[in-house]
């Protein structure tokens, strides 16, 4: 079958990175960093983001390319007869469920960027500002609107198609929120609580740290990269044949990475500024920034760029999602591009509305002492991308040609690949053998860190 293309390796870098980049950096990562204690957590993070990320980001991009099909095809094209194609069932069910609750949060940001317009921050204090956030989180009707028109749009833009829709977007929003962030990021560390801030995020004090944190690193590195869902797959499907695949992915690290320090820096030089709890949880980027604003020269413009550079930054993710579960359709399932995009697209507003009403009282639906939207989030995260990412390199490590991946990797034989012996030892040994004792670790059943 003929496949859409991306029309620039420029812009195919910018749509990944676009799907890498998201609420992922700016909401989740500081969250997840703040309910694990901090800087030993960083450390433990990026080492898995190194370790065990990238040559994942790496696999996925070559499964994609070589197969020229969606997550699940790829893998029957790769392995004819064999079963292995679950680890894309699992895929196409975890994006699923992503898009849904991932789309509340972006939801929130469109509810943010109007308070901002309405300047409803300045002058407020910050347990004003707390008490904003969790009144509307746990309001019933509000933010599943919000949450229904990002996901309009979203399907909108799947609907008209992958190049002229998510290249044009990711080429613009993503190099303009970076700036955003790194303003914000300059203008936390002059706060007097900045110094504080530094400490929390980069200083490693083990004494915080819990086994659990191992299994939430492992998690969200997949999360952040985008990786375990097919995603990358579908992507790489969509590279051209010249484009760099190892290169492309280091890129795609280390934009990622960038983002989210910067914004950890923003929030949490903040948080400590105005006495805030860095262990706060999903509300954390909503109830810090929000009191950075009004203290910076132009803190308005800049709290309405922010707001709206979130939503897009989101929006280029959900994309990224809808997209993959659209390519599913098409490729799987026999749909036409217009039904597939729609379809799921309802059906994802249906997992939004559940973890939305989970956070307030009228409908709150708890599964083991969490609530839904929580459950969602972590069982996605840290176990959903984690095992569906471990079948794929068990398969590519271990049952597949290295020399295909080296063909791959070299564009067949025209560019140098000096990383491949090292990419392929790690994945073959080091990679599983790190995931199964994070796993076992998080179940309690290594003792000893
Ligand atoms: N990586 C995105 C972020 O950091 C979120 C995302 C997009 C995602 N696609 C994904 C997460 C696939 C997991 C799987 O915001």
């Amino acid at each position: 079958m003929e496949r859409r293309g991306f029309n620039s390796s420029f812009g195919m870098l910018m749509a990944a990175v676009g799907s890498a980049v998201g609420l992922g950096n700016i909401w989740r990562f500081p969250y997840i960093v703040g309910t694990n204690g901090g800087g030993a957590f960083l450390l433990v993070y990026i080492s898995i983001l190194v370790f065990i990320g990238l040559p994942i980001l790496i696999s996925e991009m070559v499964i994609g390319r070589r197969a020229r099909s969606d997550s699940v095809d790829s893998f029957k094209k790769l392995a004819p007869g064999k079963k292995r194609y679950i680890s894309g069932l699992i895929s196409v069910i975890a994006s699923f469920l992503i898009l849904g609750f991932y789309s509340v949060v972006a939801g929130w940001s469109l509810e943010y960027l109007i308070k901002s317009i309405t300047n409803q921050f300045s002058g407020s204090s910050p347990q004003v500002i707390e008490t904003m956030f969790t009144s509307f989180t746990s309001s019933p009707i509000k933010p599943i609107v919000w949450t229904f028109v990002f996901l309009f749009v979203t399907i909108f833009i799947v609907k008209s198609g992958v190049a002229s829709g998510v290249e044009k977007v990711s080429k613009f929003a993503i190099p303009v929120l970076f700036f955003i962030v790194l303003v914000l990021g300059i203008r936390g560390l002059t706060l007097e609580g900045g110094m504080d801030g530094l400490r929390f995020l980069f200083y490693p004090d083990f004494s915080n740290f819990t086994m659990e944190g191992f299994l939430a690193a492992l998690g969200h590195s997949f999360f952040t990269l985008s990786l375990g869902v097919g995603i990358m797959i579908t992507y790489g499907s969509y590279a051209k044949d010249d484009e760099n695949i190892g290169k492309s992915s280091l890129l795609i690290s280390i934009c990622d990475t960038t983002i989210a320090l910067i914004a950890g820096i923003a929030i949490f030089t903040s948080v400590f500024t105005f006495g805030l709890n860095p262990g706060e949880g999903p509300g954390l980027v909503f109830v810090t920034l929000p009191n950075v604003f009004p203290l910076m020269p132009g803190g308005y413009l800049f709290g309405v760029a922010f707001f709206l550079l979130l939503a897009l930054a989101a929006l280029t993710s959900t994309i990224s999602l809808l997209e993959t579960l659209t390519a599913f359709g098409i490729d799987s399932m026999n749909l036409s591009r217009n039904k597939a995009a729609i379809g799921i697209g309802v059906c994802a507003f249906v997992v939004s509305i559940i973890s939305s009403l989970s956070l307030g009282d009228t409908f709150s639906i708890q599964i083991g002492g969490l609530s839904f939207f929580d459950f969602v989030d972590k069982l996605t995260s840290n176990y959903m991308l984690t095992i569906a990412s471990f079948i794929e390199i068990i398969f590519l490590g271990w049952f597949y040609k290295r020399e295909y991946l080296k063909d791959e990797l070299t564009n067949h034989g025209k560019i140098k690949a000096s990383f491949f012996k090292v990419y392929y030892f790690m994945l073959k040994y080091v990679v599983p053998i790190a995931m199964v004792l994070i796993i076992l670790s998080s179940f309690g059943i290594l003792k000893s860190a």
